[in-house]
């Protein structure tokens, strides 16, 4: 029997939501890192090119097929595809989406827990005192808090739990409610944060590190590397958006709101590297270090401003919040499909599926008290040697979710008929003009060409990934 779909309340709620799935550690903790490993300027231009060209009509292509659907990928890939060519074996795209959104809950919810362990330390009022000394609270993270096995897997199951809680409560009362208060919430502390920025002496050199592109400096892999972390930012080739869409009302304008989403989540990452990178230029730090920043520097610099310690517990909370409303979307394309496909309950589906992602995260979250001090300083850097936490961020920002998203621009524009695509882009919009075609010759030709040309050179050519 088909349980009621929950909706979206509006809009609103749908962009908050979505902002949400993507807005998370990949904006405030990896984007900034991956930009300093990356050189800067010519990598943020090309990654800005990754979600214009790429990352918009594919996030479209998802929202598109759920709302059409009204299912998760799994049904939705088969309800759409079996008398199409290629027929059911479209519900295979349906389920590398899930797989990929089990894998990257697991070691997702591990750097999530990291951040609960700030926020009990500011309310034991243990952070602010660690943060007057750049030294032990340094030393503090990497070597007794990563190197405990304990403290590693407490924190992920007990982020885990969080998750869980949010999916339970089903779409409008859990997971809407959680981001219409916190998103708001998020932006104004980054706002205030990068205002902070620009009276610090790095900031001149973080504008132009950021903003003067030197290509020469640009190497083959940054090219690749930008379009994964375009992928892993926006939720993207996992179904999560898919997902969401498929509770988005038919008043809601798909075009208007995915051209939101982007630009919220380009943003939020652009500004998180202002403050990381003003800070990494006031005190010259690392490359190395750059990993490791938002937990080992910030606090140093944030605990020194006025009312320093209540800035500094409220920023770990926003960055708490802003990893649960990502990892809410990842376990709601894992229990929608328990739910959809194997007719099982919302709560049950939820428990049971948290219960296995968890347990499967505690091998993320041991490798990390296995690796070496050094190894930790670069976690998931280009030469990170973590074992398998980062083999799993690897497999999948860089391959499963470019290889799904390549899959759904093929599916949406050569598989689906053109008068649906547009059928479902001018639903709630009105008059498409010229979104329609473009969505679409973009699904057909420039997203596959850019990211199959990606794949190609990395799997025939030998071009590094990362
Ligand atoms: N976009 C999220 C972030 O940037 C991570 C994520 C990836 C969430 C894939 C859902 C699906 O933190």
């Amino acid at each position: 029997m088909q349980q009621e779909r929950g909706q979206w309340s509006g809009r609103l709620g749908f962009i908050l939501a979505a902002a949400g799935s993507a807005i998370g550690l990949g904006n405030l903790w990896k984007f900034p890192y991956v930009t300093h490993q990356n050189e800067g300027g010519a990598f943020v231009l090309i990654y800005i090119a990754a979600v214009v060209l790429v990352g918009f009509p594919i996030m479209a292509a998802e929202v598109i097929v759920g709302r059409r659907a009204r299912r998760s990928p799994v049904g939705a890939f088969l309800k759409l595809g079996t008398d199409r060519p290629g027929g059911r074996l479209w519900a295979g795209l349906g389920f590398l989406g899930v797989t990929a959104g089990f894998i990257i809950l697991s070691y997702y919810s591990v750097v999530a827990g990291w951040t609960l362990h700030y926020v009990l330390m500011s309310i034991q009022g243990e952070l602010a005192v660690l943060a007057r000394d750049a030294t032990a609270l340094q030393d503090h993270f990497l070597n007794e808090f990563l190197a405990s096995g304990p403290k590693q897997i407490g924190y992920h199951l007990v982020f885990m739990a969080a998750t869980v809680s949010a999916v339970f409560f089903g779409v409008k009362k859990g997971i809407e409610r959680v981001a219409k208060v916190l998103m708001p919430l998020l932006f104004a502390i980054i706002l205030f944060l990068v205002i902070y920025s620009t009276t610090t002496s790095g900031f001149g050199d973080a504008m132009r590190f950021l903003f003067r592109p030197n290509f020469g400096d640009l190497e083959a892999s940054s090219i690749l590397e930008a379009v994964g972390q375009a992928f892993f930012s926006l939720s993207l080739g996992m179904g999560a958006m898919l997902t969401y869409g498929s509770y988005m009302q038919r008043k809601s304008s798909i075009p208007r709101s995915v051209t939101e989403i982007c630009i919220l989540d380009s943003m939020m990452g652009i500004l998180a590297c202002v403050i990381m990178f003003s800070i990494i230029f006031t005190f010259d730090l690392e490359i190395t270090q750059s990993a490791t920043i938002l937990f080992t520097t910030l606090p140093t610099v944030l605990v020194q401003l006025p009312l320093g310690s209540i800035v500094l517990g409220l920023f770990f909370v926003l960055v708490a919040f802003a990893a649960l409303t990502s990892t809410v979307s990842l376990m709601e394309v894992v229990s929608s499909y328990a739910i959809d496909e194997l007719g099982w309950n919302r709560r049950f589906a939820t428990v049971a599926m948290g219960v296995v992602i968890g347990a499967f995260g505690i091998l993320s979250a041991l490798s990390l008290g296995a690796s070496e001090t050094l190894s930790r300083l670069n976690l998931f850097g280009k030469d990170s040697t973590v074992g398998l936490f980062s083999s799993f961020d690897y497999l999948a920002a860089n391959w499963l979710l470019p290889v799904g998203g390549l899959l759904v621009a093929i599916f949406v524009g050569w598989i689906m008929a053109a008068r649906d695509i547009e059928d479902e882009l001018a639903e709630g919009h009105g008059r498409l003009g010229w979104i329609g075609p473009l969505i679409r010759q973009s699904l057909r030709y420039v997203a596959p060409l850019a990211v199959g040309a990606i794949l190609f050179s990395i799997i025939f050519l030998g071009a590094e990934y990362q």
